[in-house]
């Protein structure tokens, strides 16, 4: 690993599956700790982390936060809603202003694609993308790929994973597939056509509009909501409609395997993408992801401030 250390977190794509084993096995000792009475070790005592978020989050936000401070990390956040940038500042005076306080690390979200990786080439700093724009999520692939490799101890080799939903918008669809495949598992996607992005065939997966036969091959399905903010065209009728085509609900797991592992990274539109009694059913483990969700940050902090990713 050490020929190749990271600097920075900017995506799924350029890791290798042996830093991603690593990711999950240093990941395995923070769930442990997590479940212990005194969640926290000292690990980034000497680190100052600012968490930027330039677009909206609950999840990843408040679950890169809890693991800094379970590092034991200082941090300082800022959203651009209530910061100078709305003032004309660009990101690179924004984040310089911010490092001269002395940050040693930036977790950013960004709308524009390629955010992190611009950043990373203009500033000092170790940067962990959050999300940039309809790119990629790699926290969120890894937190996803780690759930399914708990559920099924320790192997996703030859597991079929469909992706549902908004493909051509979605930056977690991308880092997902980038990290399954390099697990060996086999990789579905599955939505209206108008959502599929051409280019999608190109990374090796296959390609369903049939929800019913996607959901007959699967082992895992992992359903996306329509990304409404990023559309400036509408790519189907209406969402009545969507829903009868692509959601899921219990008619449909009637004619499923029974075992199905149901996914959906959040933010969920109940009775949009996924019914609720299916959202909240046994074969969801959407809560775990989040729970998993912490351990993955704090395994990829620690690595990262260790130089040993
Ligand atoms: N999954 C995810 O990125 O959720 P948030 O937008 O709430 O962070």
């Amino acid at each position: 690993m050490s020929s190749n250390n990271l600097n920075h977190l900017l995506g799924i794509k350029g890791l290798s599956k042996e830093q991603i084993d690593l990711i999950f096995s240093t990941a395995d000792n923070f769930l442990d700790l997590l479940q212990a009475p005194v969640k926290k070790t000292p690990a980034l005592r000497d680190i100052t982390v600012a968490n930027l978020f330039f677009e909206n989050s609950t999840r990843t936000r408040v679950s890169f936060e809890l693991a800094e401070k379970r590092l034991g990390a200082d941090i300082v956040n800022f959203s651009s809603s209530s910061s100078s940038v709305s003032k004309g500042e660009t990101l690179i005076d924004t984040v310089n202003n911010i490092l001269s306080m002395k940050v040693d690390m930036i977790v950013m979200r960004h709308p524009a694609p390629g955010a992190s990786q611009f950043l990373s080439k203009h500033v000092k700093c170790q940067i962990i993308n959050a999300g940039d724009g309809t790119h990629e999520h790699p926290t969120q692939a890894l937190l996803d790929a780690f759930s399914m490799r708990n559920h099924y101890k320790n192997n996703l080799s030859g597991k079929k994973v469909v992706i549902v939903g908004d493909i051509k918008h979605s930056r977690v669809a991308l880092s997902n597939i980038y990290c399954l495949q390099l697990l060996g598992a086999e990789v579905m996607v599955c939505g209206p056509a108008t959502l599929i992005p051409k280019y999608i065939e190109s990374t090796g997966v296959k390609v369903s509009t049939n929800l019913d036969n996607a959901l007959r091959w699967a082992d895992v399905a992992n359903m996306l909501r329509i990304q409404m903010e990023r559309q400036d065209e509408r790519y189907f009728p209406s969402i009545r409609e969507y829903s009868t085509l692509y959601g899921l609900n219990m008619e449909r797991m009637k004619n499923v395997n029974p075992e199905l592992l149901i996914m959906h990274p959040g933010p969920i539109n109940r009775g949009v993408e996924i019914s609720s009694d299916v959202a909240d059913s046994h074969n969801s483990i959407i809560l775990q992801q989040v729970e998993n969700g912490v351990a993955i940050r704090m395994a990829v902090l620690f690595l990262l401030a260790q130089k040993s990713l």
